[in-house]
């Protein structure tokens, strides 16, 4: 099973083919998902540090072109599945924006 380790806090096991972002939340770490999933709000958007994720899909893609200046390695983990080690910061939280996480994506 890969390792997800967020960078600073926890790392875990996931079971291949995941979506980050529930990997993350289900390890009982803040992060948020207003969308709910749908590469529509970028408020999971993670720093990828190290390892492998997938390429992005043309709505992840779409989505990041609309953000100014973001670095190649942001990423929306509600459009990535977990199928090797990786190794990601959480950039957006609820009990630092003090907003709703938001629905929980879909598996
Ligand atoms: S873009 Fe909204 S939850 Fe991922």
């Amino acid at each position: 099973m890969p390792t997800v380790t967020v960078d600073g806090e926890k790392a875990f096991e996931v079971e291949a083919g995941k979506k980050l972002v529930l990997a993350i939340e289900d390890a009982g770490i803040d992060i948020m998902h207003k969308c709910g999933g749908n590469a529509r709000c970028t408020t999971c958007r993670v720093e990828v540090l190290a390892g492998e994720v997938p390429p992005p899909e043309a709505a992840e893609t779409e989505r990041l072109a609309r953000e100014a200046d973001l670095a190649p390695n942001i990423r929306l983990s509600c459009q990535i599945r977990v199928e090797d080690d990786v190794w990601v910061a959480v950039l957006q939280r609820s009990s630092v924006t003090g907003v709703p996480a938001g629905t929980r994506p879909q598996d």
